[in-house]
């Protein structure tokens, strides 16, 4: 490839980012103020979980075509594009915090006054509709001394990748979307997404830079929703003699217009995106004068599937004091370490005011739990000795290994067999016989 890019952070979208330029022969060099993550990526090691990362990340180092920088100077004057991929996190009101924005395009506007020649700048961060050409462009004016469109050009270009598989959603996305200043700077980006994607080129959506930034919200929030839409159906399901949300969302699934994409029910989203995003939106649409009663209702519905799952232990055990509960998973979703906005958090919070003892298992995802709830549960180093003489077990993430769970594994070690499924991995008809089986969007046996 001739172009070559820079990455300035290297977090789950600057580490995708990189590696998959690198992988399709694009010279990279990344930067990140943090040495503890840079260091690791000099070994070749990634600086969180992913499976089959490090096997490209070691082979990109190895052939050359991934280094890292000392200082964002040396990652600008030395390729062509530069890609923004800090973070974004939420403030206590739900805004987004744009400090690293703010700190990373100051640093990419100095090294632009040592720059020959023209350079794109491509915010990658998700940020807020405006903050591209509001607060980044006139803040690179103003440290570079050059003119946005002349001197350098900017685009916005949001990321759809998700955790576990952000290399892999790289190099396979659904579509780009390029945000650009001007055409110059669309057509340079579009160029680079060309040969990067020779053989297979996803659909290219071209606009502003606002509407890219709103599109990568609209996009989270609509996901977001049909979880928590998902959800009340199956809890509405619940209420009505031998329903399944499971064959509710197949058959809706089908319809082509709904898809049968995010519609599994369970205890709703986590992670680093779906919270953060509705949260900024809504706060966003706020600061604006709209008020977006159904992403409030998204969020609403998500904050209530927790109390509705605590509030049926209840109803099986009664008092929670001095009870033994386990959960099975702590990550957000399966295949990460990761524990932001994971539900067992807020799962583990109620039980524990409520007086239960708790016991825990994540193949992976422990010793992030460890800095969370510190010494207040049982950390346990498989299943069976997590489920060992407990009064309810929650499923909570739908790690393959569960899977393989028979309604033995339960029986054979829990106090009393009581298994609340939040992932709906369990079949029905074999655990509901065999123990007191508690699942998501499964309606009650058919009465008489
Ligand atoms: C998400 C988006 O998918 C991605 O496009 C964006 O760039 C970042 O946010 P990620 O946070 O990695 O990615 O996780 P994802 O696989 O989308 O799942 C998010 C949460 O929704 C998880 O907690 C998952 O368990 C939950 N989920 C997902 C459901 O409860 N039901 C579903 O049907 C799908």
């Amino acid at each position: 490839m001739s172009q070559s890019v820079s990455t300035i952070g290297v977090g789950y979208v600057g580490v995708s980012t990189s590696v998959g330029f690198a992988a399709k022969g694009c010279k990279v060099l990344a930067y990140d103020k943090d040495l503890a993550k840079t260091n690791l990526l000099i070994e070749g090691l990634s600086p969180f979980y992913e499976r089959e990362l490090e096997e490209h990340l070691q082979r990109v180092r190895r052939d050359g075509f991934f280094e890292i920088a000392s200082n964002v100077e040396e990652a600008v004057k030395n390729t062509d594009i530069t890609f923004v991929t800090v973070g974004t996190p939420s403030r206590a009101d739900g805004t987004i915090n744009l400090d690293y924005i703010k700190a990373s395009t100051t640093d990419i506007g100095k090294a632009l006054v040592k720059k020959e020649g023209y350079h794109l700048v491509v915010v990658k961060s998700t940020v807020i509709p405006g903050t591209t050409v509001n607060m980044v462009k006139p803040l690179l004016e103003k440290t570079s001394n050059r003119q946005c469109g002349e001197d350098f050009g900017l685009c916005m270009n949001p990321e759809f990748l998700r955790e576990g598989s952000g290399l892999y959603d790289t190099i396979h996305p659904d579509r780009i979307v390029i945000g650009e200043y001007d055409r110059k700077s669309g057509d340079t980006l579009e160029s680079l997404y060309n040969h990067f994607h020779r053989e297979e080129k996803p659909p290219i959506v071209r606009t502003n830079l606002s509407t890219a930034e709103l599109i990568k919200y609209a996009n989270n929030a609509f996901l977001a929703t049909k979880i928590s839409y998902i959800n009340s159906i199956a809890n509405i399901c619940e209420k009505i003699p031998e329903t399944d949300i499971k064959t509710v969302a197949k058959a809706i699934g089908l319809d082509k217009r709904i898809n049968p994409k995010f519609l599994r029910a369970g205890l709703g989203y986590g992670g680093s995106c779906f919270p953060k995003d509705l949260k900024a939106l809504i706060a966003f649409s706020k600061q604006n004068n709209y008020h977006p009663s159904l992403l409030k209702a998204v969020q609403k519905v998500n904050q209530q599937q927790i109390d509705h799952v605590i509030d049926r232990i209840e109803t099986q055990l009664g008092e929670l004091t001095n009870k033994k509960i386990c959960l099975l998973g702590l990550s957000f979703k399966p295949d990460t370490d990761d524990m932001r906005e994971a539900r067992s958090i807020p799962i583990i919070n109620q039980l524990l005011a409520k007086g239960a003892r708790i016991a825990v298992y994540d193949p992976i995802a422990i010793s992030n739990a460890k800095v969370i709830f510190g010494n207040e549960v049982e950390y346990a180093s498989s299943v069976p000795e997590c489920l060992e003489n407990s009064e309810c077990c929650i499923l909570v993430t739908e790690w393959s290994e569960f899977k393989e769970l028979e309604p033995e594994d339960f029986i054979k070690k829990m106090k009393t067999p009581l298994l609340v499924d939040g992932r709906r991995i369990f079949d029905p008809e074999i655990f509901g016989q065999k123990l007191k089986y508690v699942a998501i969007g499964l309606g009650p046996p058919k009465i008489g």
